[in-house]
């Protein structure tokens, strides 16, 4: 029996398998609403056999947004379309997340297939353009020469509304009825700024000692935990490392999943870097000693993220215990039917997974003598 295809309980959450679309900004939306463009990409995923799909980097301010064409939940109206999207993501047997977000310092940047702020001014009426002063824990930008914009820091106030518009943001995911919420705190947005000495310099309570930049995004989960249905999961994203000396430590994330479950979340998808100056080394499977530190030393349930996709050693990860999920980006818009596929090639001799249109597969295979007992 696989354990990549057992099914895993969080909370009242019964995910099919193990497999995970992890968010994928597309840089395809109009003033933060999703199109078709967002169900066609998540629904072939669903149809693909994974788990749990999640949404993009979903901004809670408009603000927060990386680039004016990302989705957005600030307002009620967002809400239909999501819906759309859940309902078909249930509807062939997957669950929904939704990745909330904001960029911080990181916002306001160019779409990147784009050269540049280069819209012309028809297309900036038509693609909804927009770009704005960023805010972030400290002014400084984030790097030289590369389209981001020195930010403004954030006062109280300004945290406050950080705070109240990831909690309402939550609701409204609640109300398009999705079965998790991931908060954003990875890749060197606004609170991983908060986390990393690299971009924190603030001197009140939410910089300086780790407590302090710990605290936004403690905050922040405690508010959204509090309005998030306690039978739903809830998922924290995080650099677990900036792979950089003077940054944020696997030892750090390993004190603050602690604190996170303690808050009440449920499980940790783990990636890394996000900051410029980072010494990463990658390669096939770089980052799942980070999801193995998050579970074994952290004590939740995690995620491995970042150039998986090889189908035993993914099998591997689950049996000896180094993560929980499967998840796969890249992988996945290269081939969507990855679980489809990594089931046969783990022993399973039937089509349970292939939706019903689908299922005629079978014939060809039995016709290319493909898979030999089909
Ligand atoms: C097109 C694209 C968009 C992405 N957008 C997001 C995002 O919205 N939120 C996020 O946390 N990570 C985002 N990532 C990172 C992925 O979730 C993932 O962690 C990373 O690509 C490594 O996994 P992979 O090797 O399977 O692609 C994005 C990656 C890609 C390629």
């Amino acid at each position: 029996m696989s354990q990549l295809f057992s099914p895993i309980t969080l909370r009242d959450l019964t995910i099919r398998n193990r497999t995970v679309v992890a968010p994928m900004c597309q840089y395809s939306a109009q003033d933060g609403f999703a199109n078709d463009w967002h169900f066609a990409h998540l629904g072939r995923f669903a149809i693909g056999g994974f788990g749990l799909v999640i949404l993009e980097a979903t901004a809670v301010v408009p603000e927060g947004r990386i680039t004016y064409a990302d989705l957005g939940l600030w307002k009620d109206e967002q809400i239909a379309p999501l819906t759309r999207i859940v309902d078909f993501l249930h509807s062939q047997g997957a669950s929904a997340g939704i990745q909330l977000a904001h960029a911080g310092r990181k916002a306001s940047t160019p779409v990147p297939w784009r050269k540049g702020f280069d819209e012309t001014e028809e297309e900036r009426q038509a693609l909804h353009f927009e770009s704005w002063t960023p805010v972030a824990p400290s002014a400084e930008i984030h790097a030289e020469n590369k389209n981001f914009t020195k930010p403004e820091a954030l006062d109280e106030a300004g945290i406050r509304n950080v705070i109240d518009s990831f909690v309402a943001a939550t609701k409204r995911a609640e109300t398009a009825g999705f079965d998790t919420v991931e908060i954003h705190a990875a890749h060197g947005y606004l609170l991983d700024q908060f986390l990393s000495p690299l971009a924190n310099k603030r001197t009140d309570n939410y910089g300086g000692s780790r407590e302090n930049r710990m605290r936004l995004l403690l905050e922040v989960t405690e508010a959204v935990r509090a309005v998030w249905p306690a039978h739903k999961p809830l998922v924290v994203r995080l650099s677990v490392s900036d792979w950089h000396p003077d940054g944020w430590q696997v030892e750090d994330s390993i004190v603050l999943t602690k604190a996170l479950k303690a808050l009440g979340v449920d499980a940790i998808d783990a990636s890394s870097g996000g900051f410029e100056g980072a010494q990463m080394s990658v390669g096939a499977d770089y980052q799942v000693p980070f999801a193995t530190a998050m579970r074994n030393e952290g004590g939740l349930p995690s995620m491995a993220v970042g150039l998986l996709g090889d189908v035993q050693r993914a099998e591997a990860i689950i049996a000896n215990g180094e993560a929980d999920f499967i998840a796969l980006a890249r992988g996945a818009m290269d081939n969507p039917n990855w679980p489809l596929h990594a089931r046969h090639e783990l022993g399973a001799e039937d089509y349970d997974l292939w939706p019903d249109q689908t299922k005629r597969v079978r014939e060809r295979d039995r016709s290319l003598g493909k898979r030999a007992w089909a």
